[in-house]
């Protein structure tokens, strides 16, 4: 079968494919720096290195699909977080975007600290040796069993969520005989989304309690009336794939305004302010992410100026990247299956995963990247889609691509940016088996979410 090339877009109009691609790159081969992970190169006989290791090896020993994290760029990130935050602030890892007892030990040994947002991540941190003092507690509706397991354990910190949370955390604190630390999540009016700032329609949302009703102040006068918790702070938290600063400026602004309002009203200055999570990655050369020091400076510079101006001592500053700590960090490596050209518009490439490895593209309609791996080719920009092996035509991994067009069966493909938000949000569908996690570095690899068997599928299969 010859599959020709597809150029830069359809002769006729009555077939143009939809979506937004770029026209193809000058080198199908190059990897290129802005979406792979720090030691993931191209060698010069074509094949593709990771760690050390050759990704093709790879996929001979772990199988595919699997996801391959790169060990040393996690911690380059964990610590260029923390050296751009300095000693007078906090970084909080978000485990949501990808927890395992591995992430925890690295965690811990590079200083960071870790938001959990349920039981089974807050079970991971403390199995894995996480202190207990390092640790946030989460979520719009913990459950009494959470917040009875997190202030058992002594957790540093829980940011409540609702006026109910406020008495069940304050009842179960009393109960074991603690004094709970706690923020207060607001909704700051600002909800920040790629690229968009968007200053209406913010408060509508389940999470948090709003400022600007009176809400967050209300919780703020409930709080310090409960001898079962201890108020250290406001928290925010506004969006994800946050590109502009001018979001968080905001957010800051009025974060520090209510910091203002409890010192005038009770004579308290709160001690620290959280700002969150949600800084943007490069998924496509054509996002253009902060780096954490432009992140730590900008936010740093904006609490001291408004703290200045109220005449408030400068609070402690924590944040909370999940994503940018682990997004990019990790390529999701694929066997192609089966090719499907349809001639003047676009060549379906069928991997062995899918919708159940990356709902993000389903779901967000998220853009990705792909690359063949196990050879390096000359052959002609084709314009493709990579489908997974799902029982639905949303089953989409990356919408819109160039691969060469001598693309076979048994190629490999990688997905890059895919260490965030694609194996903490897997599934079995269709009774898929959730692909292990593979963490790689200087020339080692080793399982650290190993893949599911059938007997695990069907062993929650209880007849
Ligand atoms: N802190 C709080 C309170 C959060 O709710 C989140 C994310 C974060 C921190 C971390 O945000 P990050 O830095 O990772 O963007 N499933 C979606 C993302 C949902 C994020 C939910 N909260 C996705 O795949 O894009």
């Amino acid at each position: 079968m010859s599959r020709s090339a597809h150029p830069a877009g359809p002769r006729h109009a009555d077939v143009l494919p939809e979506g937004h691609f770029s026209p193809p790159p000058t080198d199908l081969n190059a990897l290129d720096p802005r979406v792979w992970s720090r030691t993931t190169t191209r060698t010069e006989d074509g094949s593709v290195t990771v760690g050390g290791m050759d990704v093709a090896r790879l996929a001979e020993e772990f199988g595919t699909p699997a996801y391959f994290l790169d060990e040393e760029d996690f911690r380059a990130r964990c610590r260029a977080w923390r050296a751009a935050f300095g000693e007078e602030a906090d970084v909080f890892y978000a485990g949501k975007a990808f927890l395992s007892r591995a992430v925890v030990r690295w965690l811990t040994e590079e200083g960071l600290n870790l938001d959990v947002c349920s039981a089974g991540e807050l079970a991971t941190a403390l199995d894995a040796g996480m202190p207990a003092e390092r640790i946030a507690l989460h979520g719009n509706n913990k459950s009494t069993a959470e917040i009875e397991r997190a202030v058992e354990a002594g957790v540093g910190r829980i940011v409540l969520d609702s006026f109910q949370e406020i008495v069940r955390v304050a009842h179960v604190a009393q109960r074991l005989g603690r004094r709970q630390p706690v923020q207060i999540r607001v909704t700051v009016g600002v909800e920040a989304h790629t690229h968009e700032f968007i200053a209406t329609a913010h408060e509508d949302q389940k999470f948090g309690l709003a400022l600007a009703d009176g809400q967050a102040a209300e919780a703020v006068r409930r709080v310090l009336k409960l001898d079962g918790l201890e108020l250290t702070g406001i928290h925010s938290h506004i969006g994800s794939q946050i590109f502009d600063m001018a979001g968080f400026e905001v957010s800051a602004r009025r974060v520090v305004g209510l910091l203002t309002e409890v010192r005038d009203e009770h004579g308290v200055e709160l001690p620290e302010i959280d700002l969150g999570g949600g800084l943007g990655i490069a998924y496509t050369p054509d996002d253009d992410p902060r780096e954490p020091h432009e992140i730590a400076k900008a936010l740093g510079d904006i609490v001291t100026r408004e703290c200045e101006s109220a005449g408030l001592s400068v609070p402690r500053l924590s944040v909370e990247p999940g994503r940018a700590i682990v997004g990019p960090t990790a390529f999701t490596l694929y066997e192609v299956g089966t090719v499907k050209e349809l001639e003047g518009l676009r060549t379906y490439v069928s991997v062995d995963g899918g919708m159940s490895d990356n709902i993000r593209t389903a779901l967000y309609d998220a853009e990705y990247t792909v690359s063949l791996v196990s050879r390096a080719s000359t052959a002609e920009p084709m314009l493709s889609r990579v489908v997974g092996k799902h029982c639905e035509s949303g089953d989409i991994v990356v919408r819109d691509a160039f691969l060469p067009a001598d693309l076979a069966p048994g190629d490999l493909l990688a997905v890059p940016a895919t260490g965030a938000y694609c194996r903490s949000m897997a599934s079995n569908y269709n009774h898929a088996l959730r692909p292990p996690v593979v963490a790689v570095r200087e020339g080692a690899a080793r399982v650290i979410v190993r893949r599911e068997t059938e007997e695990d599928l069907l062993r929650l299969d209880v007849g």
